[in-house]
């Protein structure tokens, strides 16, 4: 077996790589959007701004068995890797993972990291999901630690009703006297851009990471703006609720849905946070619900929303179950000195 360097320009790689994502995530996680060729291309043509990746294959006989992608920070960090590294479901238990990981070790080693971060799906009782706990295993077998726990939830369309949102969000409302609602599609508003990259920079700071050794990142509003830019490149469509505090005109909370390009009924919860100067006023409830209206309103083949939080993040987590999220497993975070 060898181990190589996918070049991005080597299209019949590249497709080998593709189908072997597509069969892991039929095995481990078969309610995972599909994705396509053309969409995962871009995705490793525009990296998200502020990481650099390396893509490495395990190869056999000419057939792509398993990889791994490094997510390698470059802004903030500065000691950290993530790895994302799977292995064809029919090749397990033959050394091809322990492989892998071998030389992504290696690579960290060769970019100056010196923690590594993986994460790996588990059965949560009670949700009626089995998932294959290979992953955990395998991290714990690398000497890896278990360091932090999030469990995704699914909403779906159907999961509440308009008339029940609606009645959340008169009630939401007469705790927030003084704020207004703002949505955006790809671009926040040029008045508000500040104010976001000022809230993407607490992010880290106020979720919580349990025992990952991740540090704040800092946005400013060319971060910002990079992002979005990626974003259009990858051919994500998004879907963004703010509020503004009226007295100030900064931006209090937001939060976005994004859906990539290879799917027209799935979207990605992705941030939401409130400005700790400005809770107690259910903007999060507020900005949660008016979100999944507008998105809908914008794309009604909108049907399902994954989102992940911190295990123990109960505030944002009543506000998810409250709306209709439901749990479908655990994501264990893994980390290594190496
Ligand atoms: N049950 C128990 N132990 C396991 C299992 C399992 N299903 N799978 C791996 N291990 C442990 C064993 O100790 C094994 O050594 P052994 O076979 O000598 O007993 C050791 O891990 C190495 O196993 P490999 O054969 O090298 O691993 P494999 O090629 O099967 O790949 C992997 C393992 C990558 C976890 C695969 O199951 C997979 O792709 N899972 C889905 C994605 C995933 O969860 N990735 C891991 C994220 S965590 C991380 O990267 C640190």
């Amino acid at each position: 077996m060898d181990i190589i360097e996918l070049d991005i320009n080597d299209s019949s790689a590249v497709e080998q790589w593709f189908i072997a994502t597509q069969k892991v995530r039929v095995h481990d996680i078969p309610d995972f959007p599909e994705s396509t060729l053309e969409c995962e291309l871009k995705g490793l043509r525009h990296p998200w701004p502020g990481n650099r990746e390396e893509l490495w294959l395990a190869v056999e006989n000419g057939n792509v068995v398993g990889y791994f992608q490094l997510s390698l920070p470059i802004l903030d960090n500065l000691s950290n890797v993530e790895v994302d590294l799977c292995v064809l479901p029919e090749r397990r238990r033959r050394g091809i993972g322990r492989a892998l990981y071998a030389k992504a070790v290696e690579r960290a080693r060769a970019n100056d990291r010196t923690t590594m971060i993986a994460m790996a799906p588990e059965t949560l009782p009670g949700t009626g999901i089995v998932r294959d706990d290979a992953g955990n295993a395998f991290a714990a077998a690398m000497g890896a630690k278990r360091v932090h726990e999030d469990v995704r939830r699914r909403w779906e369309a159907d999961s509440i009703s308009e008339v029940d949102i609606r009645a959340q969000l008169t009630e939401a409302w007469k705790h927030a006297a003084g704020y207004e609602l703002v949505t955006w599609r790809e671009r926040v508003p040029d008045n508000l851009v500040e104010s976001q990259a000022y809230l993407d920079s607490r992010l880290v700071k106020d979720a919580p990471m349990g025992g990952l050794a991740w540090e704040p990142e800092n946005f400013d509003v060319a971060r910002v703006r990079a992002g979005e830019e990626v974003a259009a490149a990858r051919g994500r469509r998004q879907f963004a609720a703010g509020i503004v505090h009226s007295e100030t005109g900064r931006l209090a909370a937001y939060t976005v849905i994004g859906m990539d390009g290879g799917t027209d009924w799935h979207g990605w919860q992705l941030i939401t946070i409130a400005d700790p100067d400005h809770r107690g006023h259910r903007l999060g409830t507020i900005v949660k619900l008016e979100n999944v209206l507008f998105a809908r309103s914008m794309w009604p083949e909108l049907w399902v929303v994954d989102t992940w939080n911190a295990a123990v993040n109960q505030h944002m987590i009543s506000i998810n179950e409250a709306m209709g999220f439901r749990k479908m497993e655990t994501w264990v975070n893994w980390q290594q000195k190496i």
